[in-house]
């Protein structure tokens, strides 16, 4: 039997900056907008520390912790748990597609390039688990087949553990780029994912235990699904019923995004979803 390891804070903490870090972002932001931004921000943290009489104390602890978080490599985890969803929400307000959510920390582009009908790379442990059978098809607003789309799917293992941030799990497990056949459909198979918990052996976890807040996300999928002159679609699939659906820490479950799988006579868990793409935005 495998030892498992869980990965810490700092490892997980450390591969999404370090992958974050690879990429250089520019963004058209004003001087004018920048400055109204910054200034109802500072706006707002004064009116907190008026509000509830931040000592010195307090403050010395918020700048050790905000060190801590950098040092940590958390500031990835955090903003992703914490802000990505209102980021998601406001720029996906005038789409009509299907509904996105947020892309969270443990994106790694570049996964196994596999046919529209397909198995997720798994180990034989993820193989003992029952399958589930995800399939459907990517069409446009107007329901025609978008063939050759591209579903980035990547999630969780039964123990809630994500390929190349838990040190004992294959690079690619649970991990694929699938394309979609001439119509636009696709069938994988993989396994259903555990809820799990946001690391919590870093700043972001002392922050929760010390807010009395949990550290728990509901199981869940993501994907990202692509094609040409489309608005790629980033979102999670989650499980109907499932714990913590109604009380996800990084507040990113939407009802258009529950999956009820049912079981086949091959003892499989299978669900159908269709995933519609908007014209491209940007
Ligand atoms: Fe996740």
């Amino acid at each position: 039997m495998t030892t498992i390891e869980n990965p810490t804070a700092a490892g997980s903490g450390t591969a999404a900056t370090d992958k974050f870090k690879g990429a250089k972002f520019t963004a058209e932001t004003t001087p004018e907008r920048l400055s109204a931004i910054a200034t109802e921000a500072f706006a707002g943290f004064s009116a907190l520390i008026q509000k509830h009489a931040i000592t010195y104390p307090e403050y010395r602890v918020l700048k050790q912790w905000l060190i801590d978080v950098g040092e940590g490599g958390e500031w990835p985890l955090l903003l992703d748990v914490f802000v990505e969803h209102d980021i998601e929400e406001v720029n996906s307000r005038q789409l009509e597609g299907t509904k996105g959510s947020i892309e969270g920390p443990y994106y790694v582009p570049g996964a196994p390039v596999l046919p529209a009908r397909c198995t997720l790379p798994m180990r034989d442990e993820d193989r003992a688990h029952p399958a589930l059978v995800l399939r459907g098809q990517v069409t446009d607003l107007r329901s025609n087949g978008l063939g050759g789309a591209v579903i980035e799917l990547w999630h969780a293992d039964d123990e809630g553990f994500y390929s190349q941030f838990a040190p004992h799990l294959p690079e690619w497990n649970l991990r694929g780029t699938v394309v979609t056949d001439s119509d636009g459909r696709y069938e994988i198979t993989t396994i259903q994912p555990a809820p799990y918990q946001i690391p919590t052996d870093g700043p972001t976890g002392q922050f929760i235990e010390a807010a009395g807040w949990h550290p728990w996300r509901p199981a869940h999928l993501h994907l990202r699904v692509t094609f040409p002159d489309k608005q790629p679609i980033i979102t999670q699939l989650y499980f109907a019923g499932g714990e913590w659906i109604d009380d996800d820490v990084a507040s990113a479950t939407k009802p258009e995004l529950l999956l009820d799988p049912q079981l086949d006579e091959q003892g499989r868990k299978v669900v159908d979803y269709d995933f519609k793409l908007d014209p491209a935005l940007y």
